[in-house]
């Protein structure tokens, strides 16, 4: 694996540079819990090593004709700089990111560059003008009002929307239905992410982007196998349960490495990293515990629990599962109050 990364700067814009924007703050992101400045390179070092124990724990359970065939193959290739893999994204989007994230980028500086590219235009009057921002108000049909009623985080969301969907990749007929199911998953994880964090008195915008990037690792994965596939010309053939296991013990902490390679702030790519809470302890002795801040108090922990709770309320809404909550928040190590987060649901029941 590659060596920890530097540290990045952190991608939300103070509030008093939102304010100068006149953009609304309704939707600003609260500053993150305070960090070192090396942690996101202590974090990166973490997932690295979470990464190779997942890939040499599948690997132990292959046998060897496994080993020397495709499953193999994926693992050898998952083992490989996985942050550089990362594809980036489509430069309107990388120009009007570092836009955003520049206090003295003035609200025209940042629409400008929203203006190269048709697509984010659309997507930014699609959210302004989405249920959650437009009930009472009726519809805005230019840029800057769009901008000003959705805030700086809601730029952030857009912008995180567009790279997103940039990774959407063909990873052969096998795997594209399954591609498109996580992607539709994330989707609608989104919005019931974003009712969980204002309901529980976190920044909800960045629950709605970290909603919608929760299983971004998954998608990494998934786009390793299209990049195997162009590269062998055939379609990797894995046993089903494998691919399966695969998916389940590495989205976690891929995600939170294509995260930081996304130059998301450091609590961010925690959360994605640590939303399958079958993990979550681990954090709290290792870098989280030389921080000295405990896990519960952490806001990254926070959002990682309602992404948890989010993903785990769509799937078992999808699959017609009962959802005993009680249950769910023993086995996955939840602080938030239960009754709370149960009321809000009922929205999505
Ligand atoms: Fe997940
Ligand atoms: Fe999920």
């Amino acid at each position: 694996m590659s060596p920890p990364r530097q540290p990045d700067p952190p991608n939300r814009p103070p509030a008093d540079a939102a304010q100068s924007r006149q953009v609304s703050d309704r939707s600003v992101p609260a500053a993150t819990t305070s960090t070192p400045a090396d942690s996101a390179g202590e974090l990166r070092a973490r997932l690295d090593h979470d990464v190779a124990t997942e890939l040499a724990a599948l690997d132990s359970g292959l046998t060897p004709v496994l080993r020397s065939g495709d499953p193999g193959m994926l693992l050898r290739d998952l083992s490989g700089d996985v942050a550089a893999a990362v594809r980036r994204p489509p430069l309107a989007a990388q120009q009007a990111l570092v836009a955003c994230r520049d206090p003295n980028a003035s609200l025209g500086i940042i629409l400008d560059t929203f203006r190269q590219d048709p697509a984010l235009t659309q997507k930014l009057l699609g959210h302004a003008n989405s249920p959650f921002y437009s009930a009472g108000h009726g519809a805005v049909n230019s840029l800057h009002a769009a901008a000003q009623r959705v805030g700086t985080g809601g730029l952030h969301a857009v912008l995180m929307t567009a790279m997103v969907e940039g990774l959407l990749c063909r990873p052969g007929p096998e795997y594209e239905v399954m591609a498109q199911k996580v992607w539709s998953h994330m989707v609608r994880t989104a919005p019931i992410a974003r009712l969980l964090g204002r309901t529980v008195g976190l920044p909800a915008e960045t629950c709605y982007t970290l909603g919608l990037l929760h299983d971004l690792g998954k998608l990494i994965i998934f786009d390793r196998l299209s990049a195997l596939r162009t590269a062998t010309r055939q379609t990797l053939r894995l046993p089903r349960p494998f691919l399966t296991e695969l998916l389940g013990r590495l989205h976690g902490p891929i995600g939170g490495v294509a995260a930081l390679a996304w130059n998301l702030d450091v609590e961010s790519a925690r959360a994605i990293a640590a939303h399958p809470r079958t993990s979550y302890r681990r954090y709290q002795d290792s870098w989280y515990g030389q921080l000295g801040v405990t896990l519960e108090e952490s806001e990254g922990e926070r959002i990682g629990q309602v992404l948890a709770l989010a993903e785990w309320w769509d799937l078992a809404t999808i699959r017609g599962e009962a959802k005993e909550m009680e249950t769910f928040w023993a086995r996955s190590g939840l602080t938030l109050p239960i009754d709370d987060c149960g009321l809000a649901l009922l929205q999505y029941a």
